[in-house]
């Protein structure tokens, strides 16, 4: 199986199960007309996240790692009636395209982008969240899964992104931030009682990777 049959697959899926989307569509097109990488989810992991997001009855989600606001807008589109979405985003240019993708969309008044370090904006925040996605500085993972419990309340769910990282995780000899705060992460789920989780590996057009899917008892 090579990478070719992957997005052959995931474009398969997209054709049948998710129409295009002229607001997902532009706000793509706008971040690599403004030089971002293409790091944000796939459409299918898109559409997962707003099911996720929906199945929970979110009102209230947190975001960490804006990027374009791709994900932002799947997400805040599988918010209940009247629900709120706050995005944390480092990069001020980064932020300043995603405000503009959000705008767009129609979501400017339902989708809070708060610029700066997330450990810095996460201070400023009170829970409780609904969901929690995390998708920001890997090397970060055990910190914001830290944050994130601690603005949960029971029944909230946690979806972190990237956590295979095309099967670096389980190679020892690996030592780079974002494999072993991704490890940390998974320590940390580990020994926390409050959390029921399991991940998830994928393939498809963005390579193999996998989430980590969590629910806070
Ligand atoms: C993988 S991208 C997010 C992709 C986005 N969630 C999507 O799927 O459309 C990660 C983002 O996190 C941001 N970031 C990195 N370190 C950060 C930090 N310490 N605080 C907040 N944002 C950070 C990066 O600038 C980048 O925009």
């Amino acid at each position: 199986m090579a990478e070719s049959d992957w997005r052959r697959v995931d474009d398969y899926i997209r054709d049948r199960l998710i129409p295009a989307d002229p607001a997902l569509d532009a706000a793509q097109t706008a971040a690599a007309a403004a030089g971002l990488p293409a790091i944000e989810v796939s459409p299918t992991q898109g559409k997962l996240l707003q099911l996720l997001a929906l199945i929970a009855g979110a009102r209230r989600i947190l975001e960490i790692g804006t990027l374009a606001g791709y994900s932002t807008i799947w997400l805040a589109r599988g918010l209940a009636p009247g629900g709120r979405l706050v995005t944390l985003e480092a990069d001020p240019h980064h932020a300043a395209v995603a405000r503009s993708n959000l705008a767009a969309a129609g979501l400017a008044d339902v989708v809070e982008v708060r610029e700066g370090p997330a450990l810095d904006s996460l201070l400023g925040l009170e829970g409780p969240f609904d969901l929690v996605f995390i998708d920001a500085d890997k090397r970060n993972n055990p910190n914001y899964l830290d944050w994130a419990l601690r603005l949960s309340r029971p029944g909230t769910v946690i979806v972190c992104d990237n956590v295979v990282r095309r099967g670096r995780i389980t190679d020892p000899e690996n030592a780079e931030g974002d494999v072993t705060g991704t490890r940390a992460l998974f320590d940390r789920m580990a020994a926390e009682p409050r959390l029921d989780a399991t991940a998830l590996q994928t393939v498809g057009a963005k390579g193999w990777d996998g989430f980590v899917l969590a629910v806070v008892r």
